[in-house]
C-alpha cells in the first residue's frame, strides 16, 4: 500500500515532520517507510493519491468509559465522588442489560473511528458479558488496543458493586474468554475507593504473573486524595497501588492532578504514564494539572478524553483542551510556566502514545499503519497558508466532513 498527502507526525516531543506532497510505504501492514520521492522499486505499485489532503497519525485516546457515552454532556454540576454516585454508577449499571451494552458500544466503536481515534485504553462497566460485547464491537469497528472489566467490590452503592469471589471469578473468566486479534485485556481496578485490599492483592498477582498492563485513576480530586489515604493508611495516594503491585511501567494513571513532588518521582523512577484528561478535570472541577512539571521530571504523559466527564470524543478537541488548560496553568503559575504548543499537544495524542503500544513515534518505520486523511479547502483563508499552518489551524476549526479517511492497523476502515 502507499498513500500519498502532506505527511505530517510527531518525531520527537515537540517537533513536527513534513512531507510535503510525501508518500507512506507500508508493506504486510507494517510501516516501510516516509518518502519525499517514490523509490525506484515501488515506481509500479499502486499509489492512493490524497491530493492536497493531510495525512496525520491517528489519535490515541488513553483513558475513556464505554457505559458513561450515553450521558456525555450532562451532570457537570458536581464534583467527582458525589459525580460518581448520583450520575455515574447508575448509568454504568445499566450495561447489565446485554442488549443496552452492544447498543452503546456500537455507537462508540463508529463515533471513535470516524473521529479518526483508532488506538484506546478504555474502562468498561463491572459486567464480564458486557465487556465481551464491547470488545466484539470495539473489534468489529477497527478500533485497536485495550479495554478492562471494571473491578469494584466496595463503596458501588447498591446496584454497582461486586462481592470480592464475585469479582475475581468473573475477571478470571473475562481473560479466559476475551480472544480478539486488535482488542487487548487490560486490569482495571477502578480507583483504591472501589476495591477491597484483598481486591488489589488478587489484581496485582494476576498482572506479574500474566504480565497484564494496568489502568486506573489516581489524585483526580482532593476529596478522593484525603479518603484514599484514610481507607490505605498511606501518605501518598500511589503508595496505595504500589503495595500491591499495581504500579509500573505498564502502568496508566489517569489524572494525577493532585499528585505530590513524591508521587511524581515514583512515576518518573517506576515508568508510569500519567494519562492527563483535561476536558474531565475542567467539567468536574477536579483542577488544572501540572503537565509540564510531569514532562520535565522525566514522566511520561498522554491524553485522554474521559468519557463522559470530559464530553469531547474527538481528539482534535481534546488536544485543544490541553493547550488551553496548559495555558491556564501559565496564568495560575504567575506566567512561569510555558503552555504547551499545538506541536507539543500532538505528540501526546499520538506519538506518546505508540511507546504503550510499543512502537516508535509517528509514523516509524516497523510501526503498524494507523492514519487519518484531512481536508480544509472550504474554510477561509487570509492567504495562502502553509502546510504548517494548515496543521495548526486543524485544532481549532474543521470544516464539514474534515476527515475524509481512516486507517487502522492498515485497513480502511472510514470513508467520506
Ligand atoms: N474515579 C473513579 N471512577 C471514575 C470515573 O468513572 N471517572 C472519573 N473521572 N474518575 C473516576
Ligand atoms: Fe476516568
Amino acid at each position: 500500500m502507499i498513500i500519498k498527502g502532506h505527511i505530517i507526525s510527531a518525531e520527537e516531543f515537540g517537533k513536527v515532520s513534513i512531507v510535503e506532497n510525501g508518500y507512506i510505504v507500508v508493506i504486510d501492514n507494517k510501516i516501510e517507510g516516509v518518502y519525499q520521492s517514490l523509490p525506484e522499486e515501488y515506481q509500479n505499485e499502486k499509489i492512493t493519491d490524497y491530493g492536497d489532503s493531510l495525512v496525520f497519525p491517528s489519535f490515541s485516546d488513553m483513558h475513556l468509559h464505554a457505559p458513561q457515552y450515553p450521558m456525555l454532556g450532562m451532570g457537570y454540576d458536581l464534583q467527582l465522588l458525589e459525580w460518581l454516585r448520583t450520575y455515574t454508577f447508575p448509568t454504568e449499571a445499566k450495561f447489565k442489560d446485554s442488549a443496552f451494552a452492544r447498543k452503546t458500544a456500537q455507537r462508540l466503536a463508529k463515533d471513535l473511528i470516524r473521529n479518526g481515534t483508532t488506538r484506546v485504553a478504555m474502562f468498561s462497566s463491572l459486567h464480564k458479558e458486557a465487556t465481551l460485547i464491547l470488545m466484539e464491537e470495539l473489534e468489529k469497528a477497527g478500533v485497536c488496543g485495550y479495554v478492562g472489566k471494571v473491578n469494584m467490590d466496595r463503596h458501588g452503592g447498591e446496584n454497582l458493586e461486586e462481592n470480592t469471589g464475585e469479582s475475581m471469578v468473573d475477571t478470571k473468566d473475562w481473560l479466559n474468554q476475551c480472544n480478539f486479534p486488535h482488542v487487548k485485556p487490560i486490569l482495571t481496578p477502578r480507583f483504591i475507593p472501589s476495591c477491597t485490599p484483598e481486591l488489589l492483592t488478587f489484581l496485582g498477582e494476576i498482572a506479574k504473573k500474566e504480565g497484564l498492563p494496568i489502568q486506573s485513576h489516581l489524585s483526580e480530586n482532593t476529596s478522593e486524595v484525603d479518603w484514599v489515604r484514610s481507607l490505605e493508611n498511606v501518605d501518598e495516594y500511589y503508595q496505595a497501588y504500589e503495595k500491591y503491585g499495581l504500579w509500573n511501567s505498564k502502568t496508566l494513571m489517569a489524572h494525577c492532578v493532585h499528585s505530590s513532588e513524591k508521587e511524581i518521582r515514583s512515576m518518573a523512577e517506576n515508568g508510569v504514564y500519567v494519562v492527563h484528561c483535561p476536558a474531565s478535570n475542567n467539567n468536574l472541577i477536579s483542577g488544572c494539572a501540572h503537565i509540564r512539571d510531569f514532562l520535565n521530571a522525566g514522566v511520561k504523559v498522554v491524553l485522554g478524553s474521559d468519557i463522559a466527564a470530559g464530553e469531547f470524543i474527538s481528539m482534535f478537541d481534546n488536544v485543544k483542551e490541553t493547550i488551553k488548560t496548559s495555558k491556564n496553568r501559565e496564568i495560575m503559575d504567575n506566567w512561569e510556566t510555558p503552555f504547551l504548543s499545538v506541536e507539543e499537544a500532538f505528540y501526546l495524542a499520538t506519538s506518546a502514545a505508540n511507546e504503550f503500544f510499543s512502537e516508535g513515534p509517528g509514523f516509524a518505520k516497523g510501526n503498524s499503519f494507523h492514519a487519518i486523511v484531512l481536508q480544509d479547502g472550504d474554510l477561509l483563508s487570509p492567504k495562502e497558508l502553509t502546510v504548517k499552518e494548515r496543521f495548526e489551524r486543524m485544532f481549532y476549526i474543521r470544516q464539514r466532513h474534515a476527515i475524509k479517511a481512516v486507517y487502522s492497523d492498515s485497513r480502511l476502515v472510514f470513508v467520506d
